[in-house]
């Protein structure tokens, strides 16, 4: 039995199913993974664009970055990966997707038990009175002014060295504890801690499975792999369960 046939098994057997998706996901929505040839952090340097040092030094800087993204993201449309996963959510009585992304492409193709790990582009808050603004409408101003108080907004999104929002890391924790199969997608599995939730649900006996085309520094650890795009491995999944 091959890698794939044993995960539709696992599947069919499994109650409780959860998923960590990363920037391979979207790839085939035309959005820029990170890392790899053509990844966005070979165009840019994080320290100049993704830590709260560099919103200190530089804030438009960094919104020049995350407009780029953002209309990224505005042009971008779910792709058949994204919609298989909203489906596949259906199937199961316990699901949670928790996705590193940002761009809201999972929340667009209609998935509902998901979390954001690392904030979402659509949203933005003001650095002194917190109020919060949730549009993909292109910012004339950058860095956009607080509509209440006048100061700064900035981006809703993690950036390194900060915390990952405490209910969303502890679901997304507690559902590879309790996971009999748990995917890891598009993702190279290299940023902690939420790299770490494949390495949760392996400790907890899970059967987990790998779906990227390529190797990862976490792949020698799990039960098997799917070396397909996203976009073409989930729908097969699919109509494999529904077969
Ligand atoms: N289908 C599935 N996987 C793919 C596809 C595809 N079509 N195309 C590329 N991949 C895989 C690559 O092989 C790689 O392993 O997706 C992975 C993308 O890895 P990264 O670019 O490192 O992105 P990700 O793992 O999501 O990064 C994690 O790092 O930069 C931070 O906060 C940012 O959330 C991000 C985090």
């Amino acid at each position: 039995m091959d890698d794939f046939d044993r995960l539709v098994s696992a599947l069919r057997s499994a109650s409780s199913v959860s998923v960590l998706t990363g920037a391979g996901v979207s790839a085939e929505s035309g959005i820029a993974t990170f890392r790899g040839a053509g990844g966005l952090w070979e165009g840019h340097r994080i320290e100049d664009v993704a830590t709260p040092e560099a919103f200190a030094k530089d804030p438009e800087r960094v919104w020049r970055f995350y407009e780029m993204r953002r209309q990224n993201a505005r042009e971008a449309r779910p792709n058949p990966g994204h919609t298989a996963l909203a489906e596949l959510e259906k199937r199961f009585p316990r699901f949670l997707l928790a996705t590193q992304n940002v761009d809201g492409l999972h929340r667009r193709a209609g998935s509902r038990n998901l979390v954001e790990l690392h904030g979402s582009i659509e949203r933005r808050y003001c650095v002194r009175c917190r109020r919060t603004e949730e549009d993909l409408d292109p910012l004339e101003t950058l860095p956009p002014a607080c509509a209440a108080c006048g100061d700064r907004m900035r981006p809703d999104i993690v950036w390194f060295g900060e915390p990952l929002p405490v209910e969303a890391w502890a679901d997304a924790q507690e559902a590879a504890r309790s996971a009999e199969v748990y995917l890891v997608v598009g993702t190279s599995a290299e940023v902690y801690p939420a790299a770490g939730l494949a390495l949760i649900a392996a400790d907890a006996g899970a059967a987990v499975f790998e779906i990227n085309p390529a190797e990862t520094a976490l792949s020698p650890l799990f039960s098997g792999a799917i070396r397909e795009p996203s976009g073409v491995a989930l729908p097969r999944i699919l109509a494999a369960l529904e077969a």
